[in-house]
């Protein structure tokens, strides 16, 4: 594996693998590496032979008050895993590589950017679009991979792909869960034990919510009523939305739904989905 930080280098390596008449498959992340991402990587490798991986701690997709400073950042015990699936090139630029001095956003994520994760955490996916897009700029991927995990941000890239980058074609791997059913993340190191078995009844409340799914209405109900009884944690929202167009859907409506939820347990904000169709 092929370790690069300057643009200039990341441009030399894909350069190289192009000129064997490789396809690029890239995949994005924060670092803190997990399964879930990991599962992202091996999709990418069943994709195509040319895998890069960028590790970035993005600080224009964080909010005055989050947790840019203490995010987790592990570089070396990441780098040993993504050796050990036969990445072919980290990518772990600086501050400096990615924004050249002028930490600007230039890609909007629009209304659909302004609701739910985005009313909450707002500029959010202003940021993650902006990363998104310079780092679509450095690699030139045929294929990006993202996880289903942060589908209000794997909607908006599509989006934002679809007018932008219509060359890239942008793959969507499952949510990966541990045995109880809490969706693997990074920020999941921050919970105390108490508060990992108080997570792990999100997913249990997202299912309860399907299982209750003959109404849209029903179905919020079921989930809201078990995730507003989850010790120690606030609820942030609970919604339906279009899976297609990630409008909020009303009862009565029939087709492909996502629910998804935020629940801050202690001071850890966690995010799940699940797919419903109607
Ligand atoms: P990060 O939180 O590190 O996540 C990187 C990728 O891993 C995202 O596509 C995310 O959806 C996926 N992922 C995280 N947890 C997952 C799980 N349990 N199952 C499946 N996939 C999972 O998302 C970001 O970084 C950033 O916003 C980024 C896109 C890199 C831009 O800065």
């Amino acid at each position: 594996m092929q370790r690069v930080t300057g643009v200039n280098d990341l441009t030399a390596a894909i350069d190289a693998a192009r000129e064997r008449g490789l396809e690029i498959a890239f995949v994005p992340t924060m670092g803190a590496l997990h399964d879930g991402h990991l599962s992202l990587i091996r999709e990418a490798r069943r994709l195509t032979s040319f895998v890069v991986v960028s590790i970035f701690v993005n600080p224009l997709q964080f909010g005055v008050g989050e947790d840019l400073d203490k995010y987790p950042r592990q570089i070396e015990e990441d780098s040993v895993k993504l050796e050990e699936l036969g990445v072919d090139v980290l990518f772990t630029p600086t501050v400096n590589d990615v924004y050249k001095g002028n930490m600007e956003v230039t890609k909007h994520a629009g209304h659909i950017g302004e609701i739910l994760e985005g009313a909450a955490r707002r500029g959010h996916f202003d940021g993650v679009l902006t990363v998104v897009s310079k780092l679509f700029d450095a690699v030139k991927p045929n294929y990006a991979i993202f996880g289903a995990k942060d589908a209000q941000q794997v909607f908006l890239i599509q989006q934002m792909a679809k007018a932008d980058y219509p060359n890239i074609q942008i793959v969507v791997a499952p949510i990966v869960r541990e045995e109880s059913g809490l969706a693997l993340s990074s920020r999941n190191v921050y919970l105390s034990t108490e508060e990992h078995s108080a997570a792990t009844l999100i997913s249990q409340a997202l299912l309860a919510g399907k299982a209750a799914a003959v109404s849209v209405d029903q179905a919020i109900q079921a989930a809201e009523t078990r995730l507003l009884a989850i010790p120690k944690a606030k609820l942030g929202y609970i919604s339906l939305v279009n899976k297609n167009t990630f409008e909020p859907v009303l009862d009565g409506f029939k087709g492909q739904a996502l629910m998804l939820t935020a629940v801050v347990v202690g001071t850890t904000r966690l995010i799940d989905n699940i797919d419903i169709t109607f």
